[in-house]
Formats: C-alpha cells, sequence, structure tokens
C-alpha cells in the first residue's frame, strides 16, 4: 500500500472511530450561545414526545403505546417505571419490563425518556412496593399538626431515601448495560413530588428543622441573611421549607442514579396558579412550582430541567408557565400537556421558546381518557392535530435544534381572543394574526365575505428564529404572519426581498419554491398543511 494510501486509510478509520463515539456519547443538556440544547447521539435534538398513560408500562400494553407515537410522529415516548415494578421484593430486582419497553421502542425508531414512580407520584405513594406501602414504622408519612398521617411520604424519612435511591440506582444500572445505545435520552425523577393539604412534615423531627435555620447554602444563593424559615420567608416559609427537603431528596436520588449511569435528570411540577403566588393556589407544597424554583435550583443541582404539566386551557396562563420555566437561560421542557387538541398549538408557543422537548399526556392506545384534563375522546382530528407540529418540527431535526441554541427566537400560538400578537426582531415587527383568509385586507368593505372557517377555532402558532438581521426563519400552521418596519425612517418602506418554502437536508436549507405575488400581498398565510418559510425583509425610500 502507497503511502497516501496507508493515510487516507488513517483518516477513514480516525473519522469512523469518532463517529462511532459520536453514537454512544451519552445524551446531555448543554449550554448552547443562545440557549441550552440537548444533545443525543452528539447532535442537536429537540424530543418531540407523547407521555403514556400511568399503566402502560407493561410488556402486554406496550403495543397499544407505540402506534399512536408513531401516528403523530413523535420521535420519543415517556414511559412510566413504578418502584412497584422492579422492586417488588425487597432487595430482588426484576428488569423485564424495562427491556421489553427498550426492545420495542428500538423497533420502532424511537427514544425513551424513563419516568421514576418512586417516593412520589402525583405526591402519593401509589407506586411504592406493598413492603414499603406496608412498613409506616420504616417509611414514615408526613404528619399533620395533631399526629395524624397524612398519604405522602415524609421528605425527612432516612430509610424511604435509602430505599428509594438504591432502587432508582439499580435502574440506572441496569440501562447501563442494556442500553448502551441509549434509547433512554432522560429519566424524570420522581413524579409531581410534594404534598396537597398540607404544606409540611409535622413530626417532631421535621418541627425540629423548621425551627432550624435555612441551610447556608440557600442564603448565599439567594443572597439573604441566615435566618430562620419564617423570618426568611414569612408566609411562604412552610412551602420553602417543604421544597427544599423534597428537592435535596430528589437530588439525593438523582445523583446516585447519575452514579451509575450519567443521563440528564429531570423533574416536573403540578402546578399553581400561573399569574400569581399569592392566594395559596401554588399546586402541592414542595414541588417544583415556578414561585419555589430558586429554591429547587439550589438544592437540586443534579437536575438538568425541571418542567410545568400544564392542564390549563388559557393560552395566556400556558405562554406565562413557559415563560416561567425557560427564565434566565433554563432549558424549558414540557413533561405533560393536556392532550386534547386545542394544546397541540402551544407546542408553537414551546419550540418558539427552543424547548428540549414536548409531551402531550396520555397519547396512547389504551382506550383510557382524563377529561375534562385532555381529549374525550383520541380521535383523528386530535392526533392530526399534535401530528402537524411534530412534522414540520420533525422535518427540521438536523437544522432546528442547532438553531433554537444559537438564534432569536420567538413562538406563540393563537389566544382566547384570537387577538393580533405582535414582537419586535431588531428592526422588524412580526405581528401573527388568526382566523384570517390568506387573501384580502380587514378593511375591505367592497366585497362581501363570509368569516375565516377557523375565526373561533383554538388552532394555529408560529415558530420564528432571526437567521440574521433580516432574515427570519418561520415555520407555523393556520396563521397569518406580517413583517413591518418597527421603527421606519422618514420615507423608509419594508420590502420582501425573497420569500422561500423549502426544507432542510442534513442541516441545509433547500428550496421547493418561493412565494410571491398573491401569496405574500397580504402577508405570509400559514395553513392547514405547516410549512417552513425563510424570509429575506429589506427596505426602500
Ligand atoms: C399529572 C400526572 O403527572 C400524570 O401522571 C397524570 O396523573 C395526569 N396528571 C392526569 O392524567
Amino acid at each position: 500500500m502507497g503511502r497516501f494510501w496507508a493515510a487516507l486509510l488513517g483518516v477513514l478509520l480516525l473519522v469512523t472511530a469518532v463517529a462511532a463515539r459520536a453514537e454512544t456519547a451519552l445524551p446531555r443538556i448543554a449550554s448552547g450561545p443562545a440557549r441550552p440544547m440537548l444533545l443525543v447521539d452528539g447532535k442537536p435534538f429537540a424530543a418531540l414526545a407523547v407521555q403514556a398513560n400511568n399503566s402502560s408500562g407493561y410488556p402486554a400494553v406496550l403495543g397499544q403505546v407505540w402506534p399512536t407515537a408513531k401516528a403523530v410522529g413523535a420521535n420519543t415516548v415517556m414511559l412510566p417505571v413504578g418502584w412497584e415494578q422492579i422492586e417488588p421484593v425487597e432487595g430482588r430486582f426484576d428488569f423485564g419490563d424495562v427491556d421489553a419497553m427498550l426492545a420495542g421502542a428500538r423497533a420502532q425508531g424511537l427514544r425513551l425518556v424513563l419516568l421514576w414512580y418512586g417516593t412520589w407520584k402525583n405526591t402519593g405513594a401509589s407506586y411504592t412496593p406493598a413492603w414499603v406501602k406496608q412498613d409506616g414504622k420504616r417509611f414514615p408519612r408526613m404528619r399533620a399538626p395533631d399526629g395524624r398521617a397524612h398519604g405522602s411520604l415524609s421528605p425527612h424519612g432516612a430509610e424511604t431515601l435509602k430505599a428509594d435511591s438504591r432502587a432508582f440506582a439499580a435502574l440506572m444500572r441496569h440501562l447501563k448495560v442494556a442500553d448502551a445505545q441509549h434509547t433512554v435520552i432522560m429519566v424524570q425523577v420522581e413524579n409531581e413530588a410534594g404534598s396537597w393539604g398540607l404544606a409540611r412534615d409535622h413530626a417532631p423531627a421535621a418541627d425540629a428543622l423548621f425551627k432550624g435555620l435555612i441551610p447556608q447554602e440557600l442564603a448565599r444563593a439567594l443572597g439573604i441573611p441566615r435566618a430562620s424559615w419564617q423570618a426568611s420567608f414569612g408566609p411562604r416559609a412552610e412551602q420553602f421549607f417543604m421544597s427544599w427537603h423534597v428537592a435535596r431528596y430528589i437530588d439525593t436520588v438523582a445523583r446516585a442514579g447519575q452514579a451509575e449511569l450519567a443521563l440528564p435528570m429531570i423533574a416536573n411540577a403540578a402546578l399553581g396558579n400561573a399569574f400569581t403566588d399569592e392566594g395559596g393556589d401554588i399546586g402541592p407544597s414542595g414541588g417544583p412550582n415556578w414561585n419555589v424554583l430558586p429554591v429547587w435550583r439550589v438544592a437540586a443541582p443534579s437536575l438538568a430541567a425541571i418542567g410545568p404539566d400544564i392542564y390549563t386551557r388559557d393560552a395566556a396562563a400556558v405562554e406565562r408557565y413557559l415563560e416561567r420555566y425557560s427564565a434566565a437561560g433554563a432549558p424549558l421542557i414540557v413533561p405533560e400537556i393536556g392532550n386534547a387538541a386545542e394544546y397541540a398549538r402551544f407546542a408553537w408557543a414551546a419550540f418558539g421558546r427552543g424547548a428540549l422537548l414536548y409531551s402531550p399526556f396520555g397519547l396512547d392506545d389504551t382506550g383510557f381518557v382524563n377529561y375534562p384534563l385532555g381529549a374525550k375522546v383520541l380521535d383523528k382530528n386530535t392526533l392530526d392535530a399534535f401530528a402537524a407540529p411534530y412534522r414540520l418540527m420533525g422535518s427540521a431535526m438536523s437544522a432546528w435544534p442547532q438553531i433554537a441554541s444559537e438564534r432569536p427566537l420567538w413562538g406563540t400560538a393563537r389566544g382566547m381572543d384570537g387577538a393580533d400578537q405582535s414582537t419586535v426582531m431588531g428592526r422588524w415587527r412580526l405581528t401573527a394574526a388568526y382566523g384570517r383568509w390568506a387573501f384580502g385586507e380587514d378593511d375591505w368593505t367592497w366585497i362581501a365575505r363570509d368569516p375565516h372557517p377557523l375565526a373561533d377555532k383554538l388552532t394555529g402558532g408560529l415558530v420564528v428564529a432571526q437567521l440574521d438581521a433580516d432574515t427570519f426563519l418561520v415555520g407555523g400552521q393556520n396563521v397569518r404572519l406580517r413583517l413591518t418596519l418597527a421603527a421606519p425612517a422618514k420615507g423608509e418602506s419594508a420590502q420582501v426581498i425573497e420569500a422561500q418554502e423549502g426544507t432542510f437536508v442534513e442541516g441545509q436549507w433547500v428550496m421547493r419554491r418561493r412565494w410571491n405575488g398573491d401569496q405574500i400581498d397580504y402577508g405570509f398565510s400559514f395553513g392547514a398543511e405547516p410549512v417552513w418559510l425563510k424570509i429575506e425583509m429589506g427596505s426602500y425610500r
């Protein structure tokens, strides 16, 4: 072999080795220039997920999980793994069900996010094994001030923490061996932790802790003097105290798991009022409601992301939650959102804030419906509603997640009243309008018109990335976008330089056609089938 061929072979071997390493690289959430990104197989990824129903993580039922995921074009399924399922007898683990999940997902070309239902599942102990449920001495429940037991396990239970951590670590140890290819890209530690109806444990040891000072770490991080919980947080003292201890507990469980396999770990929140924490509507005490995120972030540094479980249909509240959970550059995940068709449009609002994961809850074919939270029936219309944004985002998986980590973004979904929404990006004002015909202006009186069929429908939204000062990548559905100069100079008018409809192939933009004439004279109208547009604007005078 000549020197040239030997050198070429060397390069090829190196390239193959690097590629192989990238493929087995651990999924992780990394920081990006503008916002965090999720890396899967070493590449930026957006989890277009569905979450299965609570009792769907069994080999006998998994066959009714995958088809719905495929029907909406999901690339990821969130599946519960109950503590009772893997450790029915203390110290004896059985990962048969987990293996079935791995095999099933791989056969479908899907990734998984596993949900560890341990000490807390919707705050309750229902997924703990019988040997935990039946031993209240070793695994204590929280106590009310009068000494009565509450349904939630106490976050101060040292034995509970030890047992939960050991089981979770065993799960992660198993994954390390059984999932070298990282079908599992994230793990949620517990589910909607906290307690309803009792702000904190009143057992003697917990009372003593509550009377003590807040942790030095917390005082330092919040920039407040180290004082008692009461003095530090006033009316929120019990909630903050409980949050610290629940978050610390979960951090300990997460770390035990990460010591075996360092996948990104996440937590999900049952939510309180989106707008205010006055008035007591703060979700379960101790859970990661938005008002205690600063406490959670200090107490549970091993969590890569904390996300809201969204079950309000009020668009303003949804947008507010998305703002709050992505504030200050935090990675945005939406581990649960209702599965009724009207929730589908919030995917635009989420991905337009750089969401790394979006997951309608209870999207499987087991026949269970959780109306009034979600849909009354998972009919074709409902599945189609979720499939539309996933189809578009999925088509740009080689480009969007990278762009979203780098560029200024905007995402919005139709509000309850269908009013126009706008934002300013650089010198451009972007205005989204809903329920408009693609042809004609609102103020045209010279010709009669029927109302648009979607005028009162809760559908529509868009994502926008500003690629450079005057160029925008826009994806959307059932929305009309207009770009105008935010502050035109005297005599300055906006013009469309070029609007290309297209897609991404291996990260490169490929034009399908230009939009011009009727298709842009009244704004860019995105119809029922979402598309990508690359719009270059300019101005003249
Ligand atoms: C939120 C929980 O996290 C889910 O597991 C489920 O119980 C839904 N609520 C309701 O269907």
